[in-house]
């Protein structure tokens, strides 16, 4: 058993589900020591997680395929585990730009594994995300559904695990643990972290709530004749602290017992996009203008997750309803409606 002091290295600490998720180490007895390049995220965010939890996380600004750097944070570092974000998540610059997906997630991650290999690290939590599932036919989906990506994004995350399970079969004294998220949303209650897309966001919350604060006119709803009970798409969005809870409930998990486990995080429920409209609009006393437009390239009709093994297995269930996720977001929004900084 390992001391609940630990410290536990955060690759992409500072970016959105890092930071909310070096909150809920912190609270439960763990000492984040982040490592980031910063290039989706801002350092004001570590200034927040203090402001939050009144302790200041170690934290270094180094690239994860950086070894010299890398290395030299874990000699000052003893890391029970590391929690492994960084990487890229942009799904259509995926598809445009392959190759910087693959060097930044496949190629950044390898070296990460031989840096933590070299150490002796060797427990780790991976991000990884429901879209290994691709179009998957049936809902709910279970963890043991066909991996099938469609975009180089999701090709990376599944070669990732890939990497991972026969790391694991190499070594069978390794504890890793694969979290497949579904659509993560909200910020943390307080308002002080939050979601900070850079441009224009692709995804539905950001944009949302962009709308609501005037700084977008109109939201586009890509499609509403899917086969779902109002045309318009169907996800399973879960509280950003919910799945940061689901974090040090894996993390709990990977120190304890060695092998490989690979869970959903998600609630299990899904919401079409008019569903997050209203209940945007309600949350904000905002209206949220819109216009229904063609289907996106790549979308489904419906993705939600069968949440039952993480249930079991972590004794995770999220919490926050929609209602909540709304309010956060809204309030983050407005208590900083240009994010962290005027970029
Ligand atoms: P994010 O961009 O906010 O956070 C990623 C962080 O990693 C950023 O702070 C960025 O600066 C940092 N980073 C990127 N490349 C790096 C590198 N080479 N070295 C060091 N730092 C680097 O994204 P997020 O939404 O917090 O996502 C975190 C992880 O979860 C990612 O791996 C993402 O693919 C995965 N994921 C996200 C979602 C989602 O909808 N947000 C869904 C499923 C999976
Ligand atoms: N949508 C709109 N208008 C927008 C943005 C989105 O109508 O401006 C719709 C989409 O068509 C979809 C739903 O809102 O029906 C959700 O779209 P998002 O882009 O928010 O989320 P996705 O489910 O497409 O994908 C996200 C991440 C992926 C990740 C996946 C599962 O972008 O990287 O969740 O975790 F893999």
């Amino acid at each position: 058993m390992i001391k609940k002091t630990a410290e536990i290295l955060v690759t992409g600490g500072a970016g959105y589900i890092g930071s909310h998720t070096c909150v809920a180490l912190i609270q439960a007895g763990f000492m984040p020591v982040i490592v980031d390049n910063l290039s989706n995220s801002h350092p004001l965010a570590i200034s927040r997680i203090e402001a939050i939890t009144g302790t200041r996380p170690a934290f270094y600004k180094c690239d994860i395929a950086d070894a010299t750097g890398l290395g030299t944070v874990l000699e000052r570092h003893s890391c029970a585990a590391t929690i492994h974000f960084a990487g890229l998540k942009a799904v259509g610059r995926s598809v445009s730009e392959p190759l910087e997906t693959y060097r930044e997630n496949v190629c950044g991650t390898l070296s990460l594994l031989q840096t933590l290999k070299s150490r002796g690290i060797k427990r780790l939590i991976f991000s990884s995300s429901a879209t290994v599932y691709g179009g998957a036919e049936h809902m709910p989906i279970p963890e043991t559904a066909s991996i099938q990506p469609t975009n180089p994004y999701g090709h990376s995350k599944a070669m990732i695990e890939q990497i991972l399970q026969d790391l694991v079969t190499a070594a069978p004294d390794l504890g890793i643990g694969v979290l497949r998220y579904f659509n993560p949303v909200g910020a943390h209650v307080s308002g002080e972290i939050g979601e900070d897309p850079q441009g224009i966001p692709d995804n539905l919350f950001p944009f949302v709530s962009q709308v609501a604060v005037g700084r977008r006119e109109t939201l586009q709803v890509f499609g509403n004749d899917y086969d779902t009970k109002d045309g318009t798409g169907v996800r399973d969005y879960i509280h950003v602290m919910d799945l940061a809870d689901g974090h040090v409930a894996a993390l709990q998990r990977c120190l304890d017992t060695d092998g490989l486990f690979a869970v959903n995080l998600g609630t299990g429920q899904g919401s079409s996009v008019l569903d997050i409209i209203k209940a945007f609009e309600i949350a904000s006393g905002r209206p949220v203008p819109y216009e229904v437009v063609g289907r996106r390239p790549g979308d489904v009709a419906t993705s939600f997750a069968d949440p039952s093994k993480a249930s079991e297995m972590l004794n995770f269930k999220a919490k926050r309803d929609l209602a909540q996720m709304c309010r956060d977001a809204w309030n983050w929004q407005q208590r900083n409606p240009t994010g962290y900084a005027n970029r």
